[in-house]
């Protein structure tokens, strides 16, 4: 069987995949946290934590709220910084054979750039993922990825600072998804990941005040999956760049939804928080479901729910 996958087909270094199980950016700390747990060399990618310019302590507490089928999280981009990741983190993954893909998050398209440009050609490094739905921006606060001009113009300042293939996560908090692929693909996006959290809150009836220390979270987990389907399906419809889906994937049989309705990979996040093994047992999963159909290769079932 053919599980592989290219995800920057027209970048010149590319970015071959084994398989098309990545973890999800901010649940799977720098994979170095798990290693010890299974094997994360069979996965397809790791995606690292959201990476600033400098390090970041993050929001006040408390940031987590479980709540029914999902998760709030206001972390706020709490990192060790891109300096500490090149010193410290990319060693370790370039003894690795699973590509790591780093998550940068900036306040200005002039601090993405600068971030692109640091990771630039550093060994251990095989991609980058453009977090553009980060808030407190210099614009107005409005996020980066909710807009498609905004999103463009991130995108192509990236894309000019590195030869790495780039990926762009998009954010599902915008009233046309369609419309924010089609700008970043022209852009110059190799890949467009979707979707990052969405934005909630919950109070804490005891206090009488929100939950969170930060007032309002992003929601993720099996509650947002319906969502994340539809805006994977809508992406992928308009775009001929691969689309990575996420949300809300816990089974193999979550992931093959995402895969059918126009994934070429998927990423699973908060599922690890209760299963750290859920990437593999999803990676699993996906082998047993082809081996059962009699599929050979994986590009078989990439979109077929939507032609
Ligand atoms: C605790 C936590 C931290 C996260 N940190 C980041 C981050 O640093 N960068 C990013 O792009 N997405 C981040 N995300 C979003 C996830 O990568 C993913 O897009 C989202 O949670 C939806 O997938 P899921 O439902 O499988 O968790 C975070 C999510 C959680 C729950």
């Amino acid at each position: 069987m053919n599980l592989s996958v290219q995800l920057a087909p027209k970048n010149k270094q590319g970015l071959l995949l084994a398989n098309p199980v990545m973890t999800a950016s901010g649940t799977f700390g720098y994979g170095t946290e798990y290693s010890h747990m299974f094997d994360i060399q069979k996965l397809g990618a790791i995606v690292c934590k959201g990476t600033t310019l400098e390090p970041r302590e993050g929001n006040p507490q408390p940031r987590l709220a479980e709540i029914a089928c999902g998760l709030l999280n206001s972390i706020g981009l709490q990192n060790i910084g891109v300096k500490a990741v090149i010193r410290e983190k990319a060693p370790v993954w370039a003894s690795w054979r699973v590509p790591v893909i780093v998550n940068i998050a900036g306040e200005t398209i002039e601090e993405y750039a600068q971030l692109a440009g640091e990771l630039n050609g550093v060994a251990g490094i095989s991609g980058i993922e453009v977090n553009i739905s980060c808030p407190n921006i210099k614009a107005g606060g409005a996020e980066f990825g909710s807009n498609p001009t905004s999103a463009a113009a991130v995108t192509k300042a990236v894309k000019s600072a590195t030869s790495l293939p780039v990926l762009v996560k998009l954010t599902p908090n915008t009233s046309d998804i369609a419309k924010v692929a089609i700008a970043v693909a022209e852009a110059g996006a190799d890949a467009i990941s979707l979707i990052n959290t969405l934005k909630g809150i919950a109070v804490d009836t005891a206090k009488r005040r929100p939950l969170l220390g930060n007032i309002t979270g992003g929601l993720s987990g099996p509650a947002i999956k319906p969502v994340a389907l539809y805006m994977v399906y809508e992406a992928a419809k308009v775009v001929e760049v691969p689309v990575i889906g996420c949300g809300g994937i816990t089974t193999a049989s979550d992931a093959i939804e995402f895969i059918m309705a126009g994934a070429s990979a998927i990423q699973v996040g908060t599922a690890s928080f209760s299963n750290p093994r859920a990437p593999l047992d999803i990676l699993e999963g996906i082998e047993e479901f082809m081996e059962k159909e009699g599929i050979k290769d994986i590009a078989e079932l990439i979109g077929v729910a939507g032609r």
